[in-house]
């Protein structure tokens, strides 16, 4: 049977060695447990001084609390080791490769409309003509009556109009009486812009209105009931249709391509006298037929005219006075031409895959 002593010393040097092998800090508290814990090895030692003779429970009572302090130091600096490795396990673990190249943030770009849209005001603009724009939401009087389009004109039922119930936007003027208020009505094009132009800037004029307009359209792969417009307004002494030839011709060349031929032939709207509309030599076969130009050769691209007396007298200018050309177009369909698109919905429909390759 050793004695006290050796058991001391034999416990010591199992604990000392014992820790030298301890990894982590669950090893360390299992060690902790099994060595000085309330139940460990070397309170059980503490427990066998009391079954000395008395005259040697002092020396060693001494030998065990010396072996505790001992081995409490170690503990301390184990654990001091353990945590720092620990330390160093979680860094790495945790750590971010900064040599990495980082995700590319997504740019978005300008939608295919803006683009066209910006293509040909650009054009305007190089021929002098100022950008305006005018509201969405639109009085009856400005979209259709002073245009000469009054109620009952065939003209109405090409724009299938979407009105617009001014009690249920909060719109309505409570001070008259119901049904007094004028009816408004999502724009159906952005020739309106014409009479409100000419209303608030004296001549010379020369303006284009770019803008959203509406229509309650049976929706198909040429009609939508959003498109945009730009609208054309020049008015000064002495225009004629010779300018608009000019103007249009050379729009015309800026966006197909300085070849392109044009072809002003007779059409009718209300508020030009003479109206006509504007083709081009067909882009795709130039000219001798194709699916695109439904073997005609021309592709037609807009409305214009010469204003009309009456809208220059509505807009508060002298007919006698001065003259003016006024057309509109759709950049959706410069687009679809420019692009060979051949369904109108693909513009709205949000379908990334189409819209970025534009
Ligand atoms: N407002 C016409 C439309 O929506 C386009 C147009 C035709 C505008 C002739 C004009 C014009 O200014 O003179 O279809």
């Amino acid at each position: 049977m050793p004695t006290l002593q050796e058991q001391i010393e034999e416990s010591r040097r199992e604990a000392l060695a014992a820790l030298e092998q301890v990894g982590n800090s669950e090893a360390l508290e299992e060690w902790n447990i099994k060595y000085l814990g309330k139940k460990g090895q070397l309170t059980g030692l503490f427990r066998g001084v009391g079954a000395l003779p008395p005259d040697e429970r002092a020396r060693a009572g001494q030998a065990v609390n010396t072996a505790k302090q001992e081995l409490e130091e170690a503990y301390t600096r184990a654990r001091e080791r353990v945590v720092e490795r620990e330390r160093g396990q979680q860094l790495q673990k945790e750590a971010v490769d900064v040599s990495l190249p980082g995700r590319p943030a997504h740019a978005g770009h300008l939608h295919v409309i803006t683009q066209t849209s910006r293509d040909i005001l650009r054009a305007f603009r190089d021929m002098g003509f100022q950008v305006y724009e005018g509201p969405e939401v639109e009085l009856d009087v400005y979209n259709f009556e002073l245009l000469n389009i009054p109620r009952e004109h065939p003209a109405r039922s090409m724009h299938d109009t979407l009105y617009v119930d001014e009690r249920l936007i909060g719109l309505r003027d409570e001070s008259r009486p119901p049904g007094d208020t004028p009816p408004m009505m999502l724009r159906t094009h952005t020739s309106p812009n014409q009479i409100r132009l000419m209303r608030k800037f004296p001549p010379p004029i020369r303006v284009v209105v770019p803008g959203r307009t509406y229509r309650a359209e049976a929706i198909d792969a040429t009609h939508e009931a959003y498109f945009s417009q730009i609208e054309g307004l020049a008015v000064d002494k002495k225009v004629t249709l010779a300018d608009l030839k000019g103007t249009l011709a050379t729009l015309a060349r800026a966006l197909f391509g300085p070849e392109r031929l044009v072809r002003f032939r007779c059409d009718y709207f209300p508020y030009v006298e003479p109206g006509v509309d504007l083709a081009i030599d067909c882009i795709v076969c130039s000219g001798t037929g194709c699916r695109a130009c439904k073997y005609t050769g021309w592709l037609e691209i807009m409305g214009a005219g010469m204003v009309h007396p009456q809208v220059l007298i509505n807009g508060g200018i002298d007919p006698d006075e001065y003259s003016g050309f006024a057309f509109g177009l759709g950049p959706e369909r410069i687009a679809m031409l420019r692009h060979a698109i051949d369904d109108i919905r693909l513009f709205y429909s949000n379908d990334l895959r189409f819209l970025q390759q534009f």
